[in-house]
């Protein structure tokens, strides 16, 4: 006999996107899940056939017309409550549960679907996907789950994806997706700083600094930012903190110039917190990054 149990959900995908590919092809690399790719449905036809492979149902939104399980709206932020709309006026089971991956979006977007009655939530991975992302996007990665209606459902779709699921409030929700835009687009901006900083070295910045990156991040997340600290600030070093504002004075790079002191100022007061300087050092340093 073949087939699937009944207690196996079919999982919807609305979208053709990077995580729409990624997050399909993790479902169906999913071993021992309940969770199952149903289909795969967006206005890029091709490319929904596509993410949904031989086994999965594909087509336009508009032919999805009947949903079950769990339906996944991977599109644009702008576009989830359009979508939410257009899906609302479908044949959609009482029992499905619809959510958005949306870091930004609230669940409001969703109100065209909680209005018929359907169990609404969030899932939002806290992680970086690029054109043409796989299924290893989603390896041990960390996904916020809101639903105050359907959380078990939606965090054991999370674990089946081998993600670690974290319960957020609405609240916690925005402030954590302020925190991925400082920990992931910001650090790259830092990155793009970092590159400006030097000319001319045999080997890419990038190559060099990178023992440097990921020791320090695996110390912040071993030890945390207070003990992790290092280098002038930390040290009252306000003579090597003059020879940096003056280089960049050189270099005329006014959004260098104001990252240094804004960022100094922030590990200043880290500093301060763990009583390594002594106000004479912290005033000295404060006067040095001010604006
Ligand atoms: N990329 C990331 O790093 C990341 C991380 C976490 C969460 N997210 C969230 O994941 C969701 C999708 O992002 P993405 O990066 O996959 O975006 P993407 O690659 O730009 O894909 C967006 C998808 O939305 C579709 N779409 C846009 N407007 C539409 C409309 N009016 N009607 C129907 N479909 C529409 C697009 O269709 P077309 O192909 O036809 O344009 C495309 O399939 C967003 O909510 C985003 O916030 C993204």
């Amino acid at each position: 006999m073949s087939g699937r149990a009944p207690e196996n959900i079919p999982c919807t995908i609305v979208g053709s996107g990077n995580v729409a590919g990624a997050l399909a092809a993790a479902i169906q690399q999913a071993e021992g899940s309940r969770f199952y790719l149903g289909g795969v449905y967006a206005r890029n036809v091709e490319k929904a056939a596509s993410i949904a492979g031989e086994t999965a149902a594909s087509g336009r939104i508009r032919e999805m017309k009947s949903a079950e399980g769990l339906l996944i709206l991977a599109v644009s932020d702008d576009a989830i409550q359009e979508v939410a709309k257009l899906i609302s006026g479908f044949d959609l089971s009482e029992e499905l549960v619809c959510c958005h991956i949306s870091g930004a979006a609230g669940l409001d977007t969703l109100e065209p679907l909680a209005q018929q009655g359907l169990r609404v939530g969030s899932i939002h991975p806290l992680q970086s996907f690029p054109a043409g992302a796989n299924a290893d996007y989603f390896r041990d990665i960390s996904v916020s789950v809101l639903s105050p209606e359907a959380e078990n459902l939606l965090t054991g779709f999370v674990e089946s994806l081998n993600c670690r699921p974290v319960p957020v409030t609405e609240q916690q929700k925005k402030e954590l997706h302020l925190a991925a835009v400082f920990a992931s687009n910001y650090l790259v901006a830092l990155m793009e700083l970092v590159n400006r900083t030097t000319e001319g070295l045999s080997q890419p910045l990038s190559e060099i600094l990178a023992p440097l990156i990921q020791t320090t991040l695996s110390n912040v997340s071993d030890k945390g930012t207070e003990q992790s600290l290092t280098g002038p600030v930390s040290r009252g070093d306000s003579g090597t903190i003059e020879s940096h504002l003056e280089l960049i004075r050189r270099k005329q790079d006014g959004q260098m110039m104001h990252s240094y002191k804004s960022l100094g100022r922030v590990a200043l007061s880290l500093a301060a917190k763990s009583e390594r300087l002594t106000p004479a050092e912290i005033n000295e340093i404060e006067k040095l990054l001010r604006e």
